[in-house]
């Protein structure tokens, strides 16, 4: 029999007031060594959360002794670990999976396995179960720490497993983790979303916001800056509500920072906040401590108080620009980026002009701009007002012609200063060229010694381009 268990969008959107427990990983002490002699593969796409549970579901089959390949043909199981906040984020996938199709033809022994927010979608599983019956593995967000259970009942029973649960379980501790970057490392503050705007899937694919207790948090990265680690990305989908949740103790986002900022690591970074929540208190501390970048990622979503009420922002234009000018009173040289949807149900053109204004004021050097795409089972998607396809482009393309000139003008503002940068290891494009990300999250290229990489290093900035800098190390 076909094991299946399928998810659930009504159930999804559930929430208790009750605290979520933590328990420690527990091995599979019975399976051992099922990836003995065999391969994989992972995409990932979306979110820096994916990027970090792909880096967990990597810890996992490297325990059980799988290796990693850099080509599908190569490959004994391939792993898509999905995202679903835009339908063509959900296109590729699928246009992946027939592609896989011909594969699995060649090689039938291959095991292919869908993973993260797609599969909380219930229309998913649906249809993965009608058109693409050559997947093998169909497990959500919920139940990452039980891949090796999955994989080895597939490997054993040969049948099609697909098990996503609707609802989140325990917080996991101390679960195996492979990380793809030697010196930056994503660190997981909680889980969960309880915003619920309008548009937003993530809710119901990543259910409700639970924090990891602060010592789990402490000792993680007590171990990154053991393991050589020089920077932290703090996670989570709305990391200005860390520690609501707790329900004997008052500690907070700004507390939590604070602790960490006083650790021996060079810098820490997070990602995403809340405008509604971002309190003075955590400006303070960001403003405080050198080794918190000065670098905020800030969605604001529209300009329009009308349609920051639709999308369920739970703030307005004017608060948001209070908030910014707060942040640039107090830390002069941050540089705040955002995410802008537009095209959102019922947006006019002076709503979209308000946007614009917006994003002249709040003088932003850069932004990940989307058109909106309705997602079933969220109530925007019933809104009816849609918004023409190609003005919702034309606007994208004003839009980002805005946030270009904001990006160019960040990156001037370096032009003939010395910065610190983060030497990551040669440019992608430029072989013999070093690159690596400033305090404030900008990219510059140099020329230098390969043993550079890993370390700080003082940078000259010769010229400012749109998307990098270009510089020399200082001597
Ligand atoms: N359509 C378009 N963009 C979306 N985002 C979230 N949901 C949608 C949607 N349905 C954008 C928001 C969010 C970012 C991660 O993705 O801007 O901040
Ligand atoms: Fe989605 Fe809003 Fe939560 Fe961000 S805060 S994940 S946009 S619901």
């Amino acid at each position: 029999m076909q094991r299946l268990n399928k998810p659930d969008l009504s159930s999804a959107r559930k929430r208790t007031k009750n605290q979520v427990n933590t328990i420690e990983y527990e091995n599979f002490k019975n399976i051992k060594d099922i990836g003995k002699d065999k391969s994989y593969i992972i995409q990932t796409h979306g979110c820096q959360a994916n990027e970090a549970d792909t880096e967990v579901i990597r810890g996992l089959l490297e325990d059980q002794g799988f290796t990693p390949v850099s080509v599908l043909e190569e490959a004994d199981l391939v792993v898509i670990n999905t995202c679903a906040i835009r339908e063509n984020a959900e296109n590729k996938v699928f246009g992946e999976l027939g592609r896989l199709k011909s594969f699995k033809r060649l090689n039938p022994n291959l095991i292919i396995a869908i993973a993260g927010c797609m599969p909380q979608e219930e229309a998913v599983v649906e249809k993965i179960m009608k058109k693409y019956s050559h997947v093998d593995i169909v497990f959500g967000t919920h139940n990452v720490n039980k891949f090796i259970e999955y994989l080895d009942y597939v490997i054993r029973e040969k049948k099609q497993l697909i098990e996503v649960y609707s609802n989140e379980g325990e917080i996991i501790e101390h679960l195996p983790q492979a990380r793809e970057n030697r010196f930056k490392a994503w660190v997981n503050i909680m889980f969960g979303c309880d915003e619920f705007c309008t548009y937003c899937i993530v809710p119901y694919t990543r259910g409700k916001e639970r924090s990891r207790k602060k010592e789990y948090i402490i000792e993680e990265i007590k171990e990154l800056i053991k393991d050589g680690y020089k920077e932290v990305t703090l996670l989570g989908q709305n990391v200005n509500s860390y520690g609501l949740d707790f329900v004997e103790e008052k500690y907070d986002f700004a507390d939590l920072l604070e602790d960490l900022a006083k650790l021996d690591i060079p810098r820490i970074k997070f990602t995403t906040s809340h405008p509604k929540d971002f309190s003075d208190s955590l400006i303070d501390v960001i403003a405080k401590y050198p080794n918190i970048m000065p670098f905020i990622h800030l969605p604001v979503q529209s300009g329009s108080n009308n349609i920051l009420k639709r999308m369920n922002r739970k703030y307005t234009k004017e608060e948001y620009l209070d908030l910014v000018n707060r942040i640039y009173n107090r830390i002069p040289h941050v540089s705040l980026t955002t995410d802008i949807i537009v095209g959102f149900p019922g947006e006019s053109e002076t709503d979209f002009e308000e946007t614009l204004d917006l994003v002249r004021k709040s003088r932003f050097e850069g932004a990940y701009t989307f058109i909106y795409s309705p997602r079933k089972g969220t109530p925007a998607a019933t809104y009816k007002e849609t918004v023409d396809p190609q003005v919702a482009k034309q606007r994208l393309y004003k839009l980002n012609d805005l946030i270009n000139e904001g990006f160019l003008a960040g990156n001037k503002r370096f032009e003939k200063q010395v910065v610190k940068v983060l030497v990551e290891g040669y440019s992608k494009t430029n072989k013999g060229v070093l690159s690596g990300y400033t305090e404030n999250n900008k990219l510059v290229n140099f020329s230098g010694p390969e043993s550079l990489i890993g370390n700080i290093v003082d940078i000259y900035i010769e010229k400012a381009k749109t998307w990098s800098l270009d510089g020399k190390v200082v001597q």
